[in-house]
């Protein structure tokens, strides 16, 4: 096998001990606080990873899309959890899954959830789901603030196809926020508004088995909290530069970094290397500081190179601002820590595999681009 610095770049390289460890610290967090540890694949999309996070513990997988049920069903992952209100409309895909595997999904509409029911009653099956909450990013979900959840959730155990298993949140909004303290803040709040429901449900008589949270910058402060029964972390798999201006993980801790070649100098201030949009895509960082650039240089010490800033991207360049004395020259290579690693996953066919220049294996990024 050659060693990493002989192979072509651009690459999409994993750090398999960096991995391991965030696939390790996460599992016994969970572990630690009583919950279930259901990871969300969309970070790795990639059945070799997932198979690792189920044997550290996790319970089952979740993916946003029925085509990334299906690859995670294949790839032998037992209980899969689509946590997106797909549509009624794939109730066949659905229902063929439900021969292999455990599949949930959720809701938070009473005319798909219907629809949901209805599909499942004429395929003489039950879908087991939980209903969305939306519990402060206002993407998708019920808004407890906004309308009667509590009905909601008991119209929805009432339907014969549906088997309501419980509550299911995603605190986005945690990368907003401005301090370790605000995402914790997040944290609690989150926890109480599922709490409430709970209680308010069960006063119905609606018993709710579960309560499924879970954002990368928060998670480690849900394992602590009572009420929640599973958390759904994805990018803590990999963590990338956003998770380190969060103050989630340190440079250390981000197992993905694209490994790239300076290929034009031609300026003193100005160099290119051959990894544009196509590889680190044009997302930008969140964190609690300013965050420039499309990923961080990493220099030999393995900390943030300040004299380089990738300034701007066309779809194979990357344009590097050079702003004090370099090592660098034409044909040199650097390592780079993109700014959102689950949308660099999705750019890419394969990983590479390494512990420091050696090359492990290589794996396919078995469920990338799958959008249904
Ligand atoms: C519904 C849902 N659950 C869990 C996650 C995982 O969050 P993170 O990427 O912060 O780990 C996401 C991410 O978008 C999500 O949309």
């Amino acid at each position: 096998m050659p060693t990493l610095s002989e192979l072509q770049t651009p690459l999409v390289v994993l750090d398999a001990p960096a991995m391991t460890r965030n696939i390790t610290r996460m599992a016994e967090a969970a572990a630690a606080g009583g919950k279930q540890l259901r990871p969300h694949g969309k970070t790795h999309k990639s059945g070799w990873v997932a198979a690792q996070q189920v044997a550290a513990g996790a319970v089952g997988l979740t993916c946003a899309k029925p085509a990334e049920a299906e690859v995670f069903a294949a790839a032998g992952i037992q209980d899969i959890r689509i946590a997106y209100p797909i549509s009624p409309t794939y109730a066949a895909r659905i229902v063929a899954l439900m021969d292999g595997v455990r599949i949930s999904t959720v809701v938070d509409d009473l005319g798909v959830a219907q629809g949901w029911s209805d599909a499942m009653v004429a395929a003489g099956r039950r879908l087991e789901v939980l209903v969305k909450i939306d519990v402060g990013t206002h993407r998708c979900g019920i808004d407890p603030t906004q309308r009667d959840a509590v009905a909601f959730i008991t119209q929805v155990s009432q339907m014969p196809g549906l088997d309501l298993r419980g509550l299911l949140s995603h605190a986005g909004h945690s990368y907003a926020a401005g301090s370790l303290d605000a995402i914790a803040a997040i944290a609690r709040d989150e926890a109480a508004m599922l709490a409430r429901l709970v209680d308010g449900c069960a006063a119905r008589g609606v018993e709710l088995a579960e309560v499924s949270v879970g954002s990368t910058p928060s998670a480690l402060f849900s394992a602590t909290l009572d009420g929640i029964t599973e958390l759904r972390p994805g990018n803590y798999v990999f963590h990338d530069r956003t998770q380190v201006g969060l103050g989630v993980v340190d440079w250390s801790g981000c197992a993905l970094r694209i490994h790239a070649s300076v290929t034009a100098f031609p300026a003193p201030d100005r160099l290119v290397l051959d990894c544009g949009s196509k590889v680190l895509s044009s997302d930008g960082a969140r964190g609690f500081g300013p965050t420039p650039g499309f990923g961080v240089i990493l220099g030999p010490d393995g900390q943030p190179d300040p004299g380089l800033l990738i300034e701007r991207l066309s779809e194979e360049h990357g344009v590097v601002t050079v702003t004090g004395p370099t090592r660098l020259r034409i044909g040199d290579r650097v390592t780079i820590v993109p700014n959102h690693a689950c949308v660099v996953a999705n750019l890419s066919n394969t990983y590479v595999v390494a512990d420091g220049d050696e090359v492990l294996e290589t794996q396919k990024v078995d469920a990338r681009g799958l959008v249904n």
